[in-house]
């Protein structure tokens, strides 16, 4: 197959940030995606409806002229997130979800919830309301292998917090382990998981490829291959449960490069080609229509879209930096080639 049209796709894990960034990352995301469900881990956090609202304007105002795009806001849930605050957030018909971050898992979720235990209340009010729990799945505990905080996370938080609330629709987020497909794969209907690109891509030796290579890193960091075999024909046999999810996650150069790098990989740049590149290697490009433009709508109680994407196997070679506010960002890839292209993305 050299070329593909599907429906017009949603990215349902985006990291779009604010400001100067937000215009810089934006247009690859709009000019690919109908719509996506844009993270709330901003400095200082997206914690209620108020600020979901103002930084929904804010990304609307920053899209292109002409260009049309859906943000689906998200809260980010703290150890004072009160059920009030579910409920105006369900209100306003413009918050889709609640990301819980355990407090210090990953970039700017020093506000996270430091023990689910003190959110039940705003879990129950989201169950009620059918608001979807968005959960970055490690535990936090420095004494546990970083390589095993995802595994340790649904034993330890997300199996009994399901258990607890039995009607709660919680997406387990980038999804990295064998063992997250096993759970998802086997729990009730409520749950599912979003696949990024670069989990499908990659394992943990492409951290080290060469020497050091902290454009890899991200988190849940990449895992081994039999992880990422895992995730790939989870995805190839096309459950409904596994939806597209990007994690697009810009840094500029000199945070990514440096003693303390900073966690995250930006892939928006290519946000379709790369799952194209993925379901090809497993034989799966049929399913690719479906991950990416059914099975993230569905579970969200929302729309497919209407309108196509085309893809076209034409190899292009992505630049080795994109312009970043006055920073530099370096894309996955870069000065390296991806295999397929978007040539046409149409609304209707
Ligand atoms: O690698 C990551 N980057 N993982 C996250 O969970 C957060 C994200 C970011 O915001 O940079
Ligand atoms: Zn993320």
């Amino acid at each position: 197959m050299t070329s593909l049209v599907i429906r017009r796709p949603d990215d349902w894990h985006l990291h779009l940030r604010d400001e100067t960034a937000l215009r810089a990352v934006l247009p690859f995301t709009a000019s690919r995606f109908a719509r996506a469900i844009v993270m709330p881990n901003l400095k200082p956090p997206v914690t209620t409806t108020d600020l979901a609202l103002a930084y929904r304007r804010r990304i609307l105002a920053a899209l292109p002229p002409g260009v049309s795009f859906e943000p689906l806001m998200t809260l980010y849930l703290t150890d004072e997130t009160a059920p009030a605050e579910i409920e105006r957030a369900k209100a306003s018909g413009a918050v889709h979800g609640c990301k819980l971050y355990p407090a210090g898992a990953t970039t700017h979720s020093d506000a996270g919830v430091t023990d689910v235990r003190h959110i039940d209340a705003a879990l129950e009010r989201m169950a009620e309301l059918s608001m979807v729990l968005q959960v970055h799945g490690e535990v936090t505990d420095p004494q546990v292998d970083v390589f095993d905080r995802e595994a340790r996370f649904i034993d330890e938080v997300l199996a009994p917090l399901t258990e607890r609330h039995r009607s709660l629709r919680v997406v387990f987020e980038h999804i990295t382990t064998r063992a997250a497909v096993q759970f998802v794969s086997t729990a009730p209907a409520g749950i599912a998981a979003t696949v990024t690109p670069q989990h499908l891509l990659m394992n943990r030796n492409a951290l080290f490829a060469g020497g050091l290579r902290p454009h890899h890193y991200c988190l849940p960091v990449l895992k081994a291959e039999a992880d990422r075999a895992a995730l790939l024909s989870a995805v190839a046999g096309g459950s409904t449960r596994f939806f597209l999810g990007t994690d697009s996650a810009p840094h500029a150069r000199s945070a990514k490069e440096a003693a303390y790098g900073c966690a995250g990989i930006f892939c928006a740049h290519a946000g379709i080609e790369l799952y194209a590149e993925a379901f090809e290697a497993a034989g799966a490009l049929d399913k690719l229509e479906a991950f990416a433009s059914f099975h993230g709508a569905d579970f969200y109680g929302l729309p497919r879209n209407a309108g196509t994407l085309t893809l076209k196997k034409e190899p292009w070679t992505v630049p080795e930096n994109y312009p970043f506010g006055a920073a530099e960002l370096v894309p996955l890839r870069a000065g390296e080639s991806i295999a397929w292209r978007v040539t046409a993305a149409g609304t209707a």
